[in-house]
């Protein structure tokens, strides 16, 4: 840092501009909407942070960097439980505290936030409807459509073990990056090898079923605190509500790493 006398703390981190962005809707406004505002704002800037990871995870694996791959993935494992362990927060507020303002959100649910679905589109859940729900030109749009025609984390993880020596086919590695992430039994007799003889990789993969499993905790935290907010209600979003989330949770990212597991 320079000694430049503007730089303070309040002018770097932009504090004005930062405390001037919660704006309640409810009369009142009713106590409980700061605290929702603030968690979802909370969880954008993380979403974004995970977000410049993953591409620093992506840029060491084809780097053939694994053991600084893996120090970046741990520290997108340390946030993912900050994200889960943040949903406590929300569920001090009971289901009438909600209510008290929930009518304000109109359609607007975390189910239009694009990061999140950047995040899914990087791990391999891609859907081109998710693109196509944001206005032509916007930000968001722009963003996952970049997301969408780029190779997932697991795409990576491939071409990287492929350099390192193993047999991964072709028809895995010029795969269609849309295409949802398939099981494969050549690719798991390929794991099976790394986890009974390459600690280095072994522990790689084990960074990459933490992620999943991290990532499906998130999943079920939220949809349990979704079903005790507002029980059988429909979402703001348009969709079933905790029904439709419970139908998201369980899908494994990568479902090789899991398959295998039964035949160590
Ligand atoms: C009282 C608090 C909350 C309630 C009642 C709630 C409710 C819901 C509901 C009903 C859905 C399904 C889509 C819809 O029809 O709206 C949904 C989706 C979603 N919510 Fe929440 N939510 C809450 C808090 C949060 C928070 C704090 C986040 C953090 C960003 C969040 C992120 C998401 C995401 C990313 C989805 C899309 C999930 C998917 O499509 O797999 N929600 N939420």
């Amino acid at each position: 840092m320079t000694n430049d006398p503007a730089v303070t703390y309040g002018a770097y981190l932009k504090v004005d501009e930062l405390l001037a962005l919660q704006q309640p809707r409810s009369a009142g406004p009713e106590h409980d909407e700061l605290l929702f505002i603030v968690i979802h704002q909370v969880y954008e800037l993380w979403f974004r942070e995970l977000l410049h990871e993953f591409d620093h995870v992506t840029r060491l694996l084809t780097a053939d960097e694994p053991h600084r791959a893996q120090h970046t993935l741990k520290r997108i494992l340390t946030i993912l439980k900050v994200l889960v362990a943040q949903l406590d927060i929300l569920e001090t507020m009971t289901p009438l505290e909600f209510l008290s303002f929930r009518e304000r959100l109109a359609a607007a649910s975390g189910f239009q936030s694009d990061q999140f679905r950047q995040i899914e589109f990087v791990l391999g859940v891609k859907s081109e409807g998710a693109v196509d729900r944001f206005p032509e030109g916007s930000r968001a749009r722009v963003a996952l459509q970049r997301r969408l025609d780029e190779p997932t984390l697991w795409d990576a993880f491939l071409h990287y073990l492929s350099r390192e020596g193993y047999p991964v086919a072709a028809s895995h590695l010029h795969r269609h990056v849309t295409a949802p992430t398939e099981p494969s039994t050549d690719l798991q007799e390929i794991l099976i090898d790394i986890y009974r003889a390459d600690p280095k990789n072994a522990e790689l993969c084990e960074r990459l079923v933490d992620l999943d499993e991290g990532f499906q905790e998130w999943r079920y935290r939220h949809a349990r605190m979704v079903e005790r907010t507002i029980g059988t209600k429909r979402g703001t979003g348009g969709s079933s509500g905790a029904e439709y989330l419970r139908n998201t949770v369980g899908r494994n990212l990568f479902p090789d790493l899991w398959e295998i597991r039964g035949r160590l």
